[in-house]
C-alpha cells in the first residue's frame, strides 16, 4: 500500500523503513505536518500516517479522503488530534499504537521530579560559568515524601513502582483503581485529598472532556504550599494561566512540564532563530523553578522501535482486513463528549494518547 507519512523526522524514517522491510508498503516520507493544505500531498496514497501534533480535523480528513486515503495510521497512542466523527463519516479507518513503552514516559517523569528537586537544570548552568556556589540549590530527600499519582494506567503504574523504590508514600487517584498497585501499598483516594497531602503531584490521566483543566486555580489552591507539579500527560489537563498565577503567588514550589496546551505551534521543530509569539509560554520560561521539555517523554530508542513496528503492522492488518480491536480508534472510545458539538470547551473532542 502507498502511504503518505506526514511529519516524518529522520529518527523515525530509518525505523519505519526497517519495520517495513518484510511488509513492502511504499512509504512516502513528507517533512510537512498534516493540515487541510498539506493533505493534498497524499494524492494516490491509500494510507496516511501522522504524529501527535498533526491536524486531522474534518477539513484535513476530507482532503485526505479526496486524495484516496482510506486508513489513517497514528504513530501515537493519543488521538485527540483526529476528528473521529469525520473519519467515521468518510469511512477512513483510524488505527493507533495504544502502548509502546510506559517506562519511557514514567522514567522521564521521575527525571523531571529529581531535576527540579535537586535543581540540576540550574546547577548545570552554574558549573559551566565556574560558579560553584551552592546557595539556592538545596533539595529534599525523596524518601518518606508523599507523591500523588493522578491516573494509574500503563504509565502511572510504572511511576508508582519507581517511586516506591525511593521509599515514597504513594497516593493515587483513578476512577479504575489497579488492584495490583493497591496490594503493593499504593493508597487510592479522591483527588482533593491527594492534592492536599502530596509533596509532589504527577499527572498520568488522558485528556478527555472531563479531565480538561482538571488542575485549575481551585485545584492548585488545594495543593500543599510549595508542592511540585509534574505534567507529562497532555497540556490541557492543566490550566496554564492558573499555573502562572500559582507560581507568581509562590504557592507552587516547582513545575515540570513535558506537554503544553498550545504546544502544536511550538514543539517538534527548531525555532531557535525566531521570535517567540506565545507570551504565556515565554512567561513560563522566566521562572527558575520551572523545567520544560518539548514532549520528549516517549522519546527512547525502545519506544520508537515499538511505534514503528506497530504502525507497519496496523497498515498490513488493514490491507488484510483484520485490524486489531485494541488498535482501532472509534467514537466509542470518546468519554464525556458534548453530544451537541463533539467538543469539550472548544478543544477537539477525543481522548489523548
Ligand atoms: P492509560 O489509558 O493506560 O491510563 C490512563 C489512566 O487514567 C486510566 O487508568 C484511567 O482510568 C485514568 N483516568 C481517566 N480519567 C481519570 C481522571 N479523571 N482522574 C484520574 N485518572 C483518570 O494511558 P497511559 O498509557 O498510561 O498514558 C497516560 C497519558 O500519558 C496519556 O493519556 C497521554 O496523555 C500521556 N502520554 C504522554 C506521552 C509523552 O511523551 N509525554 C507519551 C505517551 C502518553
Amino acid at each position: 500500500m502507498r502511504v503518505a507519512v506526514f511529519s516524518a523526522k529522520p529518527f523515525e524514517r530509518e525505523r519505519l523503513e526497517r519495520a517495513n522491510a518484510g511488509a513492502g508498503h511504499e512509504l512516502v516520507f513528507l517533512d510537512a505536518s498534516l493540515d487541510s493544505e498539506t493533505a493534498r500531498a497524499a494524492e494516490g496514497a491509500r494510507g496516511a500516517c501522522i504524529f501527535a501534533n498533526d491536524d486531522a480535523s474534518a477539513p484535513a480528513l476530507e482532503r485526505l479522503h479526496e486524495a484516496g486515503v482510506r486508513v489513517l495510521a497514528l504513530r501515537s497512542a493519543g488521538f485527540n488530534h483526529v476528528d473521529l466523527h469525520a473519519a467515521e463519516r468518510l469511512g477512513v479507518a483510524v488505527l493507533r499504537v495504544p502502548a509502546y513503552s510506559p517506562h519511557a514516559v514514567a522514567e522521564h517523569t521521575v527525571a523531571l521530579m529529581l531535576a527540579l528537586n535537586r535543581k540540576i537544570h540550574r546547577a548545570y548552568q552554574r558549573v559551566r560559568e565556574q560558579n560553584f556556589a551552592l546557595h539556592g540549590l538545596m533539595g529534599f530527600d525523596m524518601r518518606a515524601k508523599t507523591v500523588g499519582v493522578v491516573g494509574t494506567g500503563r504509565i502511572g503504574a510504572v511511576v508508582c513502582r519507581i517511586l516506591q523504590g525511593f521509599e515514597c508514600e504513594v497516593l493515587a487517584h483513578d476512577p479504575q483503581p489497579d488492584p495490583d498497585l493497591r496490594a503493593a501499598g499504593v493508597s487510592y483516594t479522591d483527588l482533593g485529598n491527594l492534592l492536599e497531602r502530596s509533596h509532589i503531584v504527577t499527572l498520568h490521566c488522558p485528556l478527555t472532556p472531563t479531565t480538561r483543566h482538571l488542575i485549575d486555580a481551585a485545584a492548585l489552591d488545594r495543593m500543599r504550599d510549595g508542592a511540585m507539579l509534574i505534567n507529562t500527560s497532555r497540556g490541557a489537563v492543566v490550566d496554564t494561566g492558573a499555573l502562572i498565577g500559582a507560581l507568581k503567588r509562590r504557592r507552587l514550589g516547582a513545575l515540570g512540564l513535558d506537554v503544553y496546551e498550545e504546544e502544536a505551534d511550538l514543539f517538534f521543530r527548531d525555532l531557535s532563530d525566531q521570535i517567540l509569539d506565545d507570551d504565556v509560554f515565554a512567561r513560563l520560561l522566566t521562572f527558575p523553578n520551572v523545567l520544560i521539555t518539548a514532549h520528549q517523554a516517549f522519546f527512547t530508542s525502545e519506544a520508537l522501535d515499538a511505534i514503528a513496528q506497530t504502525t507497519i503492522e496496523n497498515l498490513s492488518d488493514f490491507e488484510r482486513g483484520c485490524s486489531r480491536e485494541a488498535n482501532r480508534v472509534t467514537t466509542d472510545l470518546v468519554v464525556g463528549e458534548d453530544p451537541r458539538t463533539g467538543t469539550a470547551g472548544g478543544v477537539p473532542f477525543t481522548q489523548e494518547q
